[in-house]
């Protein structure tokens, strides 16, 4: 987590790097802060909260500068506060530095720069490896970079960090491992950022900096070389996003943007890999593996978040449709119990930034045992796109919003098809039915459209129970996921606690919180569970609990029995989540803002969690 962008050029570097910085808010807004030289002067400027709240303590400043770097941060070491805000400078004074990551082994190097009389105004990691740094090049006599080469062999952990030198009013250091870093490459100017939405304005041409690289980033030049000191090659790639997808468009959060961009997403996501008047479905990354998958003993899906409900999602589609056996994993989990990987199993990655830290690590070590990675991620060239043996992206555009909506169909839509692409080739589904699941998938962007046309009701349900202090989120089948991602919505952006449970296990436990005051969110859609579902639904009502469902257009019997429904239209239930996480987003997001809650940034959260 954390945003850092950077600038060196003939422009002013400030007001490049500010709006960059509110571009990556959605990493993290605990505090904010930047380094701009000018003249021999390095001054910073820095203050907990967002990025606009340091844009208003500076206005009116000389902020005159070429070169200037900034941080937008979320805390991992030391609390939010003006003195943990990066960037921080070396005790000389001489040096300032952001860091995106955690260094592990602080604590000793610390101790040992402590002993040397090195001082620390701040808690952070990051001000002991500037002052480590710093050392290096005292005692060695050395370069910047070469203190900075031996500074990044000594310690552990992940960073991305940008570095200014006093007397160097043209370059910017930069080096990364686990976090991501993305240059842009301007006329006689260089770009620095986390992602590409701080560059697409200025150049759509950029390198991804892979690890364990240093970049040396002056105006006319960009070396990138490597630990060992041996230069590389930048690799230059081109962007293709747009700077309309990363603004909000006339809506008043970039959430609602982006839930109403789904009928959009979702078609771009299927559009020339599903065919629905022959049948077929094309996705290159899994038509060049279709034996892997088809033969694979096993499927385990990683993942965090809410990525991780669009895996038990496909855990059910996968095991029903196509018969393998699937385990759905807690990244943070998986990498740490040395879990079994056996020859023939496939993994498959699920991640929308593609850079999650827990996710990254845990394909790592699957990859060193031999396993079979397959990549489901939203952001093109993302660390984990990359590390993937194959894959498909979800095509879900710039999601800015820090709770998932649009990036979550885009997996589903990504996981229906690889689903049904598995079922046809192993024959363990008929020729029928795989018509009929490519008819409905290709129909859901419309039903979709459908159910947004008119979100009154459900913001009318909002307001009705936006002060009860919990929330119950109940479904069965491949609904049960859907409440879990319900209730993870709703704490998210409106801080209610809720729980996500399958309906029927409700009796060993949640049912015993039910009284006239908690709402209980029925996701009860028609379904092979429904009639299930409706005796469930009589167990809370009995208990006095308030009902408010998710229905199929038509259906009269649920819709009868709870105090509020929200419809959404009939398809077959292996992709009906695709349809009935929508009326769920809606819901939290109008709890939300009824309780003035900064829905596209709630506290605590960042949208890439790129610590451990
Ligand atoms: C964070 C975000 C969630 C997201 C999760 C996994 O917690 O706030 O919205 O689901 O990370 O992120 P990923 O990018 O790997 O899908």
């Amino acid at each position: 987590m954390c945003g850092i962008v950077g600038y060196t050029g003939p422009r002013e570097a400030y007001p490049i790097v500010l709006k960059g910085l509110k571009r990556l808010e959605y990493r993290g807004y605990d505090s904010t802060g930047v380094a701009l030289l000018d003249n021999g002067h390095l001054n910073v400027y820095k203050k907990k909260g967002k990025v606009a709240e340091l844009e208003e303590t500076l206005i009116g400043k000389d902020l005159h500068s070429h070169i200037g770097i900034g941080h937008t941060r979320w805390a991992t070491h030391g609390e939010p506060s003006d003195r943990n805000a990066h960037p921080h400078l070396s005790n000389s004074g001489e040096l300032a530095m952001l860091h995106n990551g955690i260094i592990e082994n602080y604590v000793p190097i610390k101790n040992d720069l402590l002993k040397k009389g090195y001082t620390f105004k701040s808690d952070t990691d990051t001000e002991v490896l500037l002052n480590f740094i710093e050392d290096i090049k005292k005692n060695n006599n050395c370069s910047l970079e070469e203190a900075l080469r031996i500074a990044l062999k000594r310690i552990v952990g992940a960073y991305c960090i940008l570095l200014v030198e006093q007397n160097d009013p043209e370059t910017i250091y930069a080096a990364r491992k686990g976090s991501p870093l993305v240059i842009g490459i301007g006329k006689g100017e260089h770009f620095l950022a986390s992602d590409a939405s701080p560059i697409i304005e200025y150049t759509k041409e950029v390198v991804y900096v892979n690890d364990y690289e240093i970049a040396i980033v002056r105006p006319d030049e960009l070396i990138l070389k490597n630990l060992g000191n041996e230069k590389q090659t930048p690799f230059i790639t081109k962007l293709d996003m747009e700077l309309a997808s990363i603004e909000k468009g006339g809506y008043d959060h970039f959430m609602l943007k982006e839930i109403h961009e789904q009928p959009d997403t979702i078609h771009d996501c299927l559009r020339g890999r599903l065919l629905p008047e022959t049948g077929q479905i094309i996705m290159s990354g899994i038509d060049d593996n279709l034996e892997a998958l088809v033969n694979a003993q096993r499927i385990v899906i990683v993942a965090c978040g809410t990525s991780w409900h669009a895996g038990l999602i496909a855990e059910y589609m996968i095991e029903e449709l196509c018969r393998i056996p699937v385990e759905v994993e807690y990244a943070s989990e998986f990498r740490y119990r040395n879990p079994i990987i056996n020859r023939g199993d496939v993994i498959v990655a699920i991640s929308q930034s593609g850079e999650t830290a827990d996710t990254l690590v845990a394909l790592e070590k699957a990859k060193e045992q031999g396993a079979f990675i397959l990549g489901v991620v939203n952001v093109v060239g993302s660390s984990i796109a990359r590390i993937s043996h194959a894959g498909a992206y979800t095509h879900a555009g710039h999601e800015i919003g820090v709770a998932s909506t649009k990036a979550f169909t885009g997996q589903l839509a990504v996981l229906s098809m690889m689903a049904l692409k598995i079922a046809y080739a192993k024959a363990t589904i008929t020729e029928e039915r795989y018509m009929q699941l490519v008819r409905d998938l290709h129909a859901i962007p419309e039903k979709v459209k459908e159910i947004l046309k008119d979100t009154s009701n459900i913001k009318a349900i909002a307001e009705k129970y936006k002060d009860a202090k919990d929330f119950l989120f109940l479904g069965r089948g491949y609904n049960f996921p859907v409440a879990l991602e319900g209730a993870l919505k709703l704490k998210e952006i409106s801080y209610i606690h809720a729980e996500g449970y399958p309906a029927a296990e409700m009796k060993h436990g949640p049912i015993a919180l039910v009284d006239e005051n908690l709402p209980v969110v029925f996701v009860a859609t028609k379904d092979s569970y429904y009639e299930k579902i409706v005796s469930n639904v009589q167990e809370i009502k009995a208990r006095k609990g308030k009902v408010i469902a998710v229905a199929t257009e038509g259906d009269e019997v649920i819709p009868g029995m709870s105090n509020d429904v929200m419809f959404v239209p009939d398809t077959d239930e292996v992709i009906a989540p695709l349809l009935s996480t929508i009326p769920l987003q809606l819901l939290s997001y109008y709890v939300g803002i009824s309780k003035g809650i900064d829905v596209d940034k709630p506290r605590n959260l960042a949208k890439s969690v790129t610590v451990e």
